[in-house]
């Protein structure tokens, strides 16, 4: 993982590079560090967090120069420490590299590069490549850009690299395979900017090119860009692209964290996913994507659907919606098991691959794979322009905006937005829904946004129901049917921000097992929407309230039996079963955010994680 910013121009670097990092920070924070020219080069690094690093830049150097770059870490290589932490310079002192990704052959290069007498402070990879790359330059006496070339073609792994040399202070040099690399381009082509996404530069300019995988830029100060690919050296050009980001979708505006405003932002993000696309009045439902590759989804003999985390869950939902509502049959699959196995594809599947970033490695690697075999590959991302909806052959974005709160919360609503409104349309379409259901749907479909913001509302009972459990060790979640994924979910965010160890479960398998877990101090929470197994799960709550576990339960407005039982309720507006993921996921997001703050943990910075993960 990791962020990389840079620059390269006529304003002083050191104030864009730390924006920059701190925009990028939600990539990795195990450390942070920068390089910046002034007629020599300064760096300073540290273990921990941007904050860290501007803490010892006020108090160690000066921060003047032109021309700079900075990196948060995501630890691969080596354990988090100052001298594991980029940039790393080579053994001369000439060049300098940030690097996010793994390069998988160090080991090797580094003893070849030992043998002629290289050392090595760190433990990383990347020391390892900025000296590969002096050596080839040494010996083939040739430029940076044509050493770093070499070095690429001989590495093995993924890579988004800035370097830097002494020797040619105007020039930056930055390549990406598997990790990516976004330039923007400042004002009369005088000034560039470099990073992971476009977030560190979006206030200076709207002009960005995406690098593509083994592409390498040489970017000169007053003098443009050439991009070659690593290969052949062949030239490319590329269109530049208009940024549609601004800086108040990057920025908290007010709420204390990024998770909590983006849980807030969920009305309007589903409304974003669904704008332009559902017209419910004309009973219509509009996807480019969909419509331009029609006959193969209404053909497809199976979807299979490819994500990681909490886009395999969506996954899951749609897994019901598909089959619910269109009659296809799904598999969902792990992105990193689906990709090592040996998986029967033919040309009549349609791959569909969930992912926010849309850099998340293992489900790139299933895409290729996928498309090796035959497949129609459909993309679900929120990042445009990500290397997913580059790497699909057709696909639809869930416009949801920036998330940054590593904890993915409107993404997953979102994207089972946008699987709705595909399962409905290929519904329609194979004569599986009637008019009236389908219609039915539509108008629902516009109800969700407001049901949303009404379901927000019940933050504080959420807030109070989190000050009881927020000690406790362990939690299960149970659901069933369309909810049993919202169950998986919501287990995975409140061990992932709150730390507490969580289970989901389908309500119905508890008594296969969990149920052994069950004493007066164990809180579980139930989702009993009034549609879907309601009765089984009713059934399941009084399995649970005879071992005397404590119940939280998720329920319909109006719900009485439930209520009867439950130590704690939560009401969500009715709605048909397939929406109900959709409500049901608010207040178990609204959960785990309480007890992590309560617990005074990083809410959007969880211990060990990082947003988009470009590493297996
Ligand atoms: C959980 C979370 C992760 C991601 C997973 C996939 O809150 O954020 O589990 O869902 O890493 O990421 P994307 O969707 O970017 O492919």
């Amino acid at each position: 993982m990791c962020g990389i910013a840079g620059y390269i121009g006529y304003r002083e670097a050191y104030p864009i590079v730390i924006k920059g990092l701190q925009r990028l920070e939600y990539r990795g924070y195990d450390s942070a560090g920068i390089m910046l020219y002034d007629n020599k080069i300064i760096i300073s690094k540290t273990k921990g967090k941007v904050s860290d690093l501007e803490k010892l830049m006020n108090s160690e150097n000066t921060k003047e120069g032109t021309i700079g770059f900075g990196h948060t870490r995501w630890a691969t290589h080596g354990i988090p420490n100052d001298i594991n932490s980029h940039p790393h310079v080579s053994n001369s002192g000439n060049l300098v590299i940030i690097h996010n990704g793994i390069i998988e052959n160090y080991d090797s290069i580094k003893q070849e590069l030992t043998k002629r007498g290289y050392t090595f402070q760190s433990d990383t990879d990347t020391e390892v490549l900025v000296n590969l790359i002096e050596e080839i330059k040494k010996t083939n006496k040739c430029k940076l850009g044509k050493a770093v070339q070499i070095a690429l073609n001989e590495v093995i792994g993924a890579y988004a690299i800035a370097v830097f040399d002494k020797e040619k202070p105007d020039e930056l040099i930055v390549a990406r395979l598997g990790s990516p690399i976004a330039i923007g381009i400042g004002e009369d082509n005088k000034e560039f900017f470099v990073a992971s996404d476009a977030s560190p530069f979006i206030e200076y300019t709207k002009n960005a090119i995406y690098l593509e995988d083994e592409e390498m830029a040489i970017i000169r100060k007053d003098r443009g860009i050439k991009i070659r690919k690593i290969k052949d050296d062949t030239l490319i050009t590329h269109e530049v692209q208009q940024l549609k980001m601004n800086l108040e979708q990057i920025e908290k505006g007010g709420y204390d964290h990024f998770m909590l405003k983006e849980i807030h932002e969920q009305p309007h993000a589903i409304t974003d996913t669904y704008r332009g696309r559902l017209i419910a009045n004309k009973g219509i439902i509009r996807m480019a994507g969909v419509d331009d590759n029609i006959e193969k989804f209404l053909n497809a003999n199976r979807i299979i659907v490819v994500a990681c985390g909490t886009s395999w869950h969506a996954g899951l939902v749609a897994e019901y919606l598909f089959e619910d509502l269109a009659r296809i049959p799904v598999e969902v699959e792990y992105a990193s098991e689906f990709r090592y196995r040996n998986p029967i594809i033919t040309d009549k599947d349609i791959v569909i691959a969930i992912s926010q970033s849309g850099e998340t490695a293992d489900t790139l690697a299933a895409i290729k794979l996928a498309k090796e075999k035959g497949a129609f590959v459909f993309g679900v991302c929120n990042v445009v322009g990500s290397s997913i909806a580059r790497e699909t052959h057709a696909g639809a974005y869930t416009h949801a905006g920036p998330e940054i709160g590593v904890a993915s919360t409107k993404a997953f609503t979102t994207q089972i937005t946008l699987l709705s409104l595909i399962a409905l349309k290929l519904g329609k379409a194979k004569g599986n829904l009637s008019t009236v259901d389908y219609q039915n749907y539509l108008q629902e479909m516009e109800l969700i946004p407001k049901k949303v913001a009404e379901l927000l509302t019940i933050d504080d009972k959420v807030k109070y129901i989190a000050s009881i459990y927020k000690d406790v060790p362990n939690c299960l979640y149970l659901g069933r049917g369309y909810n049993f994924p919202v169950a998986l979910e919501g287990a995975l965010k409140l061990k992932e921000i709150s730390y507490i160890h969580a289970e989901g479960y389908p309500a119905a398998e508890m008594k296969h097992g969990p149920i052994a877990l069950i004493d007066e101090n164990m809180p579980i929470v139930v989702i009993a929407t009034s549609k879907g197994h309601y009765e089984k799960v009713v059934s399941n709550i009084q399995e649970i309230k005879s071992r005397k576990g404590k119940i939280i339960a998720v329920v319909t407005e109006g719900d009485t039996q439930v209520k009867a039982i439950a130590d704690h309720v939560i009401e969500i507006p009715e709605t048909n079963e397939a929406f109900t993921p959709l409500l049901t996921t608010i207040p178990l997001q609204l959960l785990s955010y309480h007890i992590a703050v309560m617990l005074n943990k990083n809410v959007d910075q969880p211990r060990n994680l990082a947003k988009s993960v470009t590493v297996e």
